[in-house]
């Protein structure tokens, strides 16, 4: 016991490779105008000890924390606090600081015989305000060995946004935000109506400022998750993509500080192999991105159905799965984004009139009148002027009634499904027993209808390619809470790998590298197929000194002490 506890202790003491004293940070915190700020846990006011010092609770500070628990907009403004929890925990060792998230209010896991520690959470944040931050964030990092990591909004479903004993780059707080009517890319001549975000801007800062403008972005579905951080880089999508595209597709600039500390500008016209890096290659593994611009497009009038089963009594998975498999394909042509998840289903279309709309969701409005005239579901058709006006519906409707967003930990794995799994009538049958298979071992598996089904791209983005023939996203998810045990947390890796494993069986290798399992067969396939080998030539080109690295991404070092972490 004594021995096992001084072995982790050995093994996951940040200073047991990291060489910065002290002064070091001193000097460092003095380089970036005093904006170095200690990483600590969230959590840490409610607990009566840190990193096995005793220290006081802080009462009211900790009622703030229980009540924001679950909030992604508290969370995504505090450095310490992640979204997925399990990231600002120590997983291998055990080591972390968090509350119950069924129940914030729930006094046990932070008694005094609870221990509070930092696990993965960084040692420090530098609050990034400006290129030269970065700079010098890189050179301690290039003089002390201390590992180096982006952290935006703290979203990752995959850790890439911590690491124990590490220094961060935190870029919330870089909110700029501006159209520009006629925006020319930097060496470009051609100029088209786009928006300028500085890294921090999150969605709904985003869509409010687009709304207010006129004119329509195309982001996710999710209030905090960042513009131009992890989710464009690494092949954002929308309910919006299959007719407008995914984030790679629209975006036009970015302005980045690369680890060399030039402050580059990557568009269609210079630093053009950068840029398509950028696009699909994923964060924090390029340099770090200061500001992003991105095509605006005229209002769209949304066409929606929003169809939930409320029975307990009768199971009607089967027969939803079936009508969105028999018309996949149609769908798909008539521009339809969404999300289906258990008994609830999203499905939209700008493309369409309202009379179309009726017309080629005719199988599902049927299905949802027979749900109205049993008593087992309601549905509603509605018409949306502006995209803002349905995501304001969406997020405060659908996505709370499938519980808290964040504040929990997951074990997560997706796969794509394409239309070849839609071509014929056995295929669809074999689709339909796979995700029935996938559905009764993760109950709370979603279709993210988000692919580029009717978006070809240009050719000039590194996703894998399986993108473009992709009809849907779907995602499996486990959450565990503050005690599970070691063994409970590997059966939800576990877990979530078998569930997919019924439709890896019946697809091409590939995955959202944002939301794909921790553990990824074939990660460099599934995330970026075809495009991996150029995309590793481009990482040893602007990072020769692997300054930085993330868990899967490209180029990862998997034995670097900043994965001592994982499970
Ligand atoms: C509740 C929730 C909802 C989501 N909804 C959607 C959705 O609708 N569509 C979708 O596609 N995805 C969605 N995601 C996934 C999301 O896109 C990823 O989690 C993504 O990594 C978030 O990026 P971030 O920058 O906001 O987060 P962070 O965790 O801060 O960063 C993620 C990664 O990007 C890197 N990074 C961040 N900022 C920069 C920067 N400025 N420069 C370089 N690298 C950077 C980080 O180092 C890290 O590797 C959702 C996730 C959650 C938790
Ligand atoms: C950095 O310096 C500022 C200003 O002097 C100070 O307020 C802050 O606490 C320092 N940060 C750390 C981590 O010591
Ligand atoms: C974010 O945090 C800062 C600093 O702690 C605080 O001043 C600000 O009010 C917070 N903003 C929101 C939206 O919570
Ligand atoms: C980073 O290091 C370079 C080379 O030593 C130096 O010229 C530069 O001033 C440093 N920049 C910052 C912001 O610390
Ligand atoms: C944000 O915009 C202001 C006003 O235009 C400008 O002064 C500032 O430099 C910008 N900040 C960044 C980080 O780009
Ligand atoms: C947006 O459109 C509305 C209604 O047509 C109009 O009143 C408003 O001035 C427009 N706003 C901008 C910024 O163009
Ligand atoms: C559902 O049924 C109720 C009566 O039970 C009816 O009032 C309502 O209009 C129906 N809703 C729809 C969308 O048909
Ligand atoms: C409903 O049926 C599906 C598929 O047959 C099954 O996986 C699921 O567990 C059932 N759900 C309930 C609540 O019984
Ligand atoms: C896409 O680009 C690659 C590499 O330049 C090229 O080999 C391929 O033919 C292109 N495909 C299309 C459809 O243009
Ligand atoms: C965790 O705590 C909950 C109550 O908060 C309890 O129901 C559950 O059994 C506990 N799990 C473990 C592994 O101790
Ligand atoms: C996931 O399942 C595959 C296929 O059975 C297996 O090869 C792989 O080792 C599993 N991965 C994990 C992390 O369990």
């Amino acid at each position: 016991m004594q021995l096992s506890t001084f072995y982790l202790f050995v093994l996951f003491l940040p200073s047991a490779w990291a060489t910065a004293t002290l002064r070091d940070w001193r000097d460092l915190n003095a380089t970036v105008g005093g904006r170095l700020i200690e990483g600590v846990p969230f959590s840490g006011p409610c607990f009566s000890n840190l990193d096995g010092h005793d220290k006081v609770p802080n009462p009211s500070a900790c009622d703030a924390v229980r009540n924001g628990y679950d909030d992604e907009l508290v969370r995504s403004n505090v450095s310490g606090a992640y979204m997925i929890t399990q990231w600002e925990t120590c997983q291998r060792s055990g080591q972390q600081c968090l509350l119950d998230y069924l129940d914030p209010k729930n006094p046990s896991p932070s008694l005094p015989s609870q221990s509070c520690n930092s696990g993965s959470i960084p040692a420090y944040f530098v609050d990034v305000r400006s290129a030269s931050d970065v700079v010098a964030a890189f050179n301690f990092t290039r003089t002390t060995s201390v590992p180096l990591v982006i952290k935006n909004t703290g979203h990752d479903y995959k850790g890439r946004s911590s690491a124990p004993g590490s220094l961060a780059l935190w870029t919330h707080n870089l909110k700029n935000i501006s159209y520009d009517a006629n925006f020319t890319p930097e060496g470009c001549t051609k100029s088209s109506p786009a928006l300028t975000v500085g890294a921090g801007v999150q969605w709904q800062q985003a869509y409010q400022f687009a709304d207010a403008h006129n004119f329509t972005i195309v982001g996710g579905t999710d209030r905090t998750v960042g513009v131009s951080g992890g989710w464009v880089q690494g092949g954002g999508h929308s309910a919006l993509s299959n007719t407008m595209g995914m984030g790679i597709d629209r975006v036009l600039e970015f302005k980045i500080i690369t680890p060399d500390g030039e402050l580059r500008v990557a568009n269609a016209c210079q630093n053009t192999d950068l840029f398509w890096a950028l696009r699909g290659g994923g964060g924090g593994t390029f340099g770090v991105v200061l500001e992003s611009t991105t095509l605006v497009s005229p209002v769209v009038t949304v066409q929606a159905i929003l169809l939930s089963i409320t029975s307990s009594t009768v199971n009607l998975t089967e027969e939803l799965y079936s009508i969105m498999i028999d018309n996949g394909l149609k769908w798909a042509d008539d521009g339809y984004g969404g999300y289906v998840s258990g008994g609830t289903a999203v499905y939209l279309t700008p493309k369409l009139t309202k009379e179309e709309h009726v017309e080629s969701m005719a199988p599902m409005l049927e299905f949802g009148k027979r749900l109205n005239a049993t008593g087992a579901g309601v549905y509603e058709v509605l018409e949306f002027p502006t995209w803002l006006s349905f995501f304001n519906v969406f997020t405060e409707t659908e996505l709370e009634a499938q519980g808290p967003p964040v504040g929990y930990s997951i074990a997560m794995a997706s796969r794509l499904v394409t239309r070849a799994n839609f071509q014929t009538p056995a295929a669809r049958s074999e689709l339909l027993k796979a995700l029935l298979a996938a559905t009764a071992q993760t109950p709370t598996l979603l279709f993210d209808i988000t692919a580029p089904s009717s978006f070809p791209g240009d050719n000039t983005t590194s996703i894998s390619p399986v993108w473009r023939d992709a009809l849907y996203h779907v995602t499996v998810k486990v959450p565990w809470n503050w005690n599970a045990t070691t063994d409970e947390k590997l059966r939800a890796y576990d877990l979530v790998n078998t569930s997919i494993n019924h439709l890896r069986a019946i697809t091409p290798v590939a995955s959202y590298s944002n939301e794909g399992a921790v553990h990824e067969p074939e990660h460099e396939k599934a995330f970026w197929g075809s495009n991996y080998e150029r995309l590793l030539g481009l990482k040893y080109k602007y990072d020769p000194e692997h300054i930085l690295d993330c868990w899967q991404c490209v180029g990862w070092e998997s034995s670097s002490p900043r994965f001592s972490c994982y499970l």
